[in-house]
């Protein structure tokens, strides 16, 4: 049933674009949620790899299918192909010859002369599968930038566009018993229809930049499982069953160690769980992140995930975690670990070295993952650690509004977003989008992207990083929230660098005030400036000075103290970052230095402010 109805949205987009607007689409034929629990063959390590700028192995010279001495997919040995007509046979690549690069990991990190490869790159690996006999068997990739094309054994397996997301390709039919070549093409290039769009303010980060797994399964598995704590205390789910025998199967739940729940499957394969909480049930918050082991099990096939149980909500002008007020302590961070040289190759060590700052070092209880998904670990680990999460899809700055191509794409995104992560009890805020402009196109745009975002998932607040108006009030700065998408969102979220961007001076950026709609609560999604760490001047503080950025934090939070329906903020941001368009020569090189930390983990003085201003927080 689900499969079909993939099919069905597949050709919707192209039969008929204006109706593929309202209807929702529908999730992907194989979720494969929780793979992370699952038993697989991970496929990380060295990995062969080809450039193909011009993309010889996807076309000829007039468009046409592409010579077969190019298609580095092939499932041939290009040495014993030669020897057979040694005369007359020729190729034009030999990825058993070819470097070899660890995946996973950015290309661009790879090899200085792919520092700003922006392409197509063939990755190719062998690997020995079991026989899947009556099972069956899964890639799944955790993130691979931008499209990607998947071989196995020189056919086409699958395909997928969007880099930050989860995705299945089910490869039985494919494998054999014993060794197995698995090639993929992976395109980098953005262009007006991708989201994000071409320019953004993050690097290149090309490639597989999350683990790939091999994974079996029975024939009929649990492919999604979703478990939340309702306002009226009573915890909901369901649990979704792949494979021809789905319909009226036995499914149980354990919550803890809590007797199983019987559950019966419908004829798609659903089912639905509806109980009162379990008395004395602790509740998941960032200074008690209790997680239970909840176990599902369906025949023979079984999955542990680690939920933790909470509510959240905004109630007028506040955000209630448990029924309570809570001000979100945070800041924004990108996707990219400590070092000079990153690959967004994200361990749980470097996972753990950047929350650990937010947590111990800031003292914060939120971080913005900006602006992007980040890796599964990334939002596990903040189950763990007890930090809440704003979790964003990249409709950034000025992505095709009035393409109904892109609208499905970004659909999509937000379906694979929201799918992979509700259960963790982390996660508190869907965002749909960040500094986009106020258009009638992209205010559409965006409207169906938050009520998608409420129907896959109304447990959770939605919002999207708003551009403001600054405007001159009787001679005084006057800020004003007036962008009509915020009827569609539960939190207003907004970006401000007055004093950075701009020509108001920093010494009135406290005296700014704020106007907004009423009865919802607000936050600064981000605000910041930057400074080269170890560039001092206390005389005389210039931009790009640890003192300037210290008293930019110190003016704006000042000025958010003024600011009646202020929940929360995610300064701008954690760490210096990687961006093509941040090219001064001595202060920034390639890096955006609105970092409170330098990418070699040195804190600036305004980490410091931050912290104070954190721990006076915490006391209220
Ligand atoms: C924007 C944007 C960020 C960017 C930041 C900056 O607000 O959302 O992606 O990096 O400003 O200018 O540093």
């Amino acid at each position: 049933m689900r499969y079909t109805l993939a099919v069905l949205a597949l050709t919707l987009t192209c039969a008929a674009p204006a109706l593929a607007q309202n209807a929702m689409p529908a999730a992907p034929a194989v979720l494969l949620t929780d793979a992370i629990d699952r038993p697989g063959q991970d496929l990380s390590g060295l990995w062969a790899y080809s450039t193909d700028l011009y993309r010889t192995a996807e076309t000829d010279i007039n468009g046409r299918p592409p010579a077969p001495r190019a298609m580095r997919f092939r499932d041939i040995n290009v040495d014993a192909e030669v020897a057979k007509k040694p005369d007359v046979d020729f190729f034009e690549f030999d990825m058993d010859k070819a470097p070899k690069a660890t995946l996973p990991g950015a290309w661009n990190a790879a090899e200085p002369e792919l520092r700003w490869f922006d392409g197509l790159m063939w990755y190719q690996r062998h690997f020995t599968a079991e026989a899947v006999g009556n099972r069956r068997a899964f890639l799944r990739f955790e993130a691979v930038n931008y499209r990607v094309k998947v071989y196995v054994n020189g056919q086409l397996a699958g395909q997928h566009e969007g880099g930050f997301t989860p995705f299945a390709i089910e490869v039985g039919k494919l494998l054999r018993a014993g060794d197995n070549q698995v090639t993929i093409g992976v395109d980098s290039t953005h262009d007006d229809t991708t989201v994000p769009p071409t320019v953004t303010d993050w690097d290149i980060y090309g490639g597989v930049t999350r683990p790939i797994r091999l994974i079996y399964t029975p024939e009929t598995f649990i492919d999604d499982e979703f478990l939340h704590l309702d306002l009226d205390g009573h915890i909901r789910g369901s649990v979704h069953l792949n494979g021809a025998s789905a319909g009226n199967r036995d499914v149980s739940v354990k919550i803890g160690t809590g007797k199983a729940i019987a559950l019966k499957t419908d004829g798609n394969g659903d089912a639905h769980l509806d109980i009162a909480a379990p008395k004395g049930l602790k509740l998941w918050s960032p200074d008690s992140p209790t997680l239970y082991d909840v176990a599902f099990a369906a025949g023979d096939d079984t999955l542990t995930d680690k939920i933790g149980f909470r509510t959240i909500q905004a109630k007028g002008t506040d955000i209630l975690l448990n029924g309570k007020p809570v001000f979100l302590r945070g800041i924004s961070m990108h996707e990219e670990e400590f070092g000079a040289n990153p690959a967004r190759r994200m361990t749980p060590e470097a996972i753990r070295a950047l929350l650990g700052e937010i947590k111990t070092g800031l003292h914060g209880n939120f971080v913005r993952l900006a602006h992007y998904p980040h890796s599964e670990l990334t939002t596990r680990m903040a189950d763990e650690m007890g930090l809440m999460i704003w979790s964003e899809i990249p409709v950034y700055w000025s992505v095709d509004f009035g393409s109904d191509k892109t609208l499905l794409t970004a659909r999509h995104m937000l379906a694979e977003n929201i799918l992979r992560d509700r259960n963790r009890a982390s996660v508190i805020v869907w965002s749909v989008g960040n500094e986009t402009p106020n258009t009638p196109e992209r205010n559409r745009f965006l409207a169906t992207l938050a009520d998608d975002a409420r129907a896959r998932d109304g447990t959770r607040m939605i919002s999207a990083a708003l551009l403001v108006s600054h405007n001159m009030k009787n001679g005084h700065i006057e800020m004003a929230i007036d962008d009509p998408l915020v009827e569609h969102l539960d939190l207003m979220a907004a970006n401000t660098y007055n004093g950075w961007y701009g020509d108001d001076k920093l010494a009135d950026v406290a005296k700014e005030t704020w106007v907004m709609p009423a009865g919802k609560p607000m936050i600064f999604s981000e605000f910041g400036a930057d400074a080269l760490a170890g560039v001092h001047d206390a005389k005389n503080p210039m931009k790009f000075t640890e003192e300037y950025q210290a008293e930019f934090y110190r003016q704006t939070l000042a000025m958010a103290d003024n600011i009646p329906a202020l929940r929360g903020m995610s300064p701008w941001i954690l760490k210096d970052f990687q961006s093509p368009r941040r090219e001064h020569p001595v202060y920034q090189n390639g890096w955006n230095r609105k970092g409170l930390i330098s990418e070699t983990g040195v804190h600036k003085e305004a980490f410091d402010v931050l912290a104070n201003y954190y721990v006076g927080k915490e006391k209220d």
